[in-house]
């Protein structure tokens, strides 16, 4: 793509054509009622994170001038109570030598009353190489950002490539540290740290040792935290290959867990590499600690490379809705917050027993709600539940009881989003019950889906006609009791 186009800076759109782009988003059919999504333009990760002076707040990635990857500023919202979000404006402006082609990913931390917000300024050369600086912004009470006018780290350790960025930071006993996703030499990811005592100057401590040796060519958007006494490494590793159900997208999210990290050594002693989101559109999630001591995570609710039908309206993407992580044997769990309940409105209700057949309630259908249904007593084959449907149109929540399966599928959701990386995605359940329980957050388009409490998750998109607002329940071969609740979320 055309250079010029691809890092036009906002202030070289003129006021008319900021309007106009600003109302064709607006006008688009496929707009989220109650999840964050970008005024105009593209959006991708979130950054920042963090709870500073009485409120959330969430910043992301932001492209304003078209619906491609283009010149990332960030973009700031905050919240008091994570569910009402107010759009503050732009907060991190790139254009400086260290950061004229990006303010890339990063977070913040509280300390002396500001927020520091640490992100990666994504340079070139004069022979149009890549350079990655780790940069600093400082965001005071009254809510006023200022860049710092160097960066804090001006290159990249020996060993590794200029794909080098997302530093994550956080307290750790008397010294601050970072996670940042790097590259090795030998093109193969992995995750490094840095140390500080005052944030400023910081100091390179070496990778983490883990036994992902080769996993993947370079993994983005690290974040390492502690929680229930384990250790926990979460990224998105880019270049993992298909492996039955697993790593269907085009690029992956997850963590791998066990002991603390050592803090001299950098060992991770842990598990196995765990997808943290078995939907279509997941990536980069960050997470906190907030003033209530929860771990909270939010994600890109979208993937790198691929085109959204959104793109033809001038604007694409949006973040997932804020989730609990806790432990659950030994693997991440994640729940909606309980905050997301003041969304409530009507409800509607059914209890029933399905013998294979299909059916509908009264009441029981919408474009945006958040529903719980639970099949109980199953002697079936399969159980799901069909929503968003009308002519032609559904997306399918189906459970294969024998073989513990639940699969999402968008073939049939509406307008298509790239067919290269399949239609469904599926995956087995951890434990063997007769029951099962889904828990849904569908807005204008996309599905959040939470099975049996959040031990496993589906994040989608879809982007159906606003006509499509059926919900049926089916059964086959055989019979299950189904409990339903609905509530339009407003
Ligand atoms: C992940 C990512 C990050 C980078 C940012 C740029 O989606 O590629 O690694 O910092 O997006 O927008």
């Amino acid at each position: 793509m055309d250079r010029e186009l691809k890092y036009r800076r906002l202030d070289q759109a003129s006021p008319e054509e900021i309007a106009s782009l600003r109302r064709q988003a607006r006008r688009s059919e496929w707009r989220q009622t109650f999840h964050i999504q970008p005024v105009m333009g593209l959006m991708n990760d979130p950054n920042g994170f963090s709870y500073y002076n009485g409120e959330y707040h969430l910043f992301y990635q932001w492209f304003p001038l078209g619906t491609f990857h283009g010149l990332k500023y960030w973009y700031h919202t905050s919240s008091k109570d994570l569910v009402h979000w107010h759009n503050k404006g732009i907060a991190i402006e790139p254009g400086q030598l260290f950061d004229a082609y990006g303010a890339y990913s990063g977070s913040g931390i509280v300390k002396d009353n500001k927020l520091y917000l640490l992100y990666t300024g994504n340079a070139r050369d004069e022979e149009w190489n890549r350079q990655s600086y780790q940069c600093m912004a400082v965001m005071d009470r009254d809510g006023s950002i200022t860049k710092l006018d160097k960066p804090l780290i001006d290159h990249v350790p020996d060993g590794y490539t200029e794909h080098f960025r997302d530093p994550k930071v956080w307290k750790d006993q008397d010294k601050y540290r970072f996670v940042i996703g790097a590259q090795r030499v030998d093109q193969t990811g992995s995750a490094v740290i840095y140390e500080s005592s005052d944030l400023l100057s910081w100091e390179f401590k070496g990778e983490i040792q883990t036994r992902l040796e080769h996993f993947g060519y370079m993994w983005e958007c690290p974040d390492y935290f502690e929680l229930e006494g384990q250790g926990v490494l979460l990224f998105s590793p880019q270049g993992l290959l298909p492996e039955d159900d697993h790593f269907q997208n085009i690029y992956q999210s997850g963590y791998i867990s066990g002991k603390p990290l050592k803090r001299d050594t950098l060992e991770l002693d842990h598990g196995s590499f765990c997808e943290l989101d078995r939907g279509f559109d997941f990536y980069a999630p960050q997470t906190m600690l907030d003033e209530k001591d929860r771990r909270i995570m939010v994600g890109w609710m979208g993937l790198p490379d691929i085109g959204y039908p959104t793109d033809s309206h001038g604007w694409a993407h949006c973040l997932t809705l804020p989730r609990m992580l806790t432990f659950r044997e030994g693997r991440l769990n994640q729940q909606p917050v309980p905050e997301l309940q003041v969304l409530r409105d009507k409800v509607a209700e059914a209890a029933d027993t399905l013998h294979s057949e299909v059916k509908s309630y009264k009441g029981v259908q919408g474009t945006a709600f958040e529903m719980i249904c639970e099949f109980q007593a199953i002697e079936a084959d399969v159980v799901g539940i069909e929503f968003r449907a009308g002519e032609g149109e559904r997306t399918v929540i189906r459970y294969e009881s024998g073989k513990r399966k639940v699969t999402l599928d968008r073939s049939s959701s509406g307008a298509s989003i790239v067919s290269d990386y399949g239609t469904v995605r599926s995956c087995k359940l951890p434990t063997e019950r007769n029951s099962i329980k889904f828990h849904l957050f569908v807005d204008i388009s996309s599905v959040e889906l939470f099975i049996n409490d959040g031990e496993e998750v589906f994040t989608s998109r879809i982007f159906p006609k606003c006509e499509s607002r059926n919900i049926r329940f089916f059964v086959q071969n055989g019979s299950a009791g189904l409990k339903v609740a609905k509530w339009d979320l407003t």
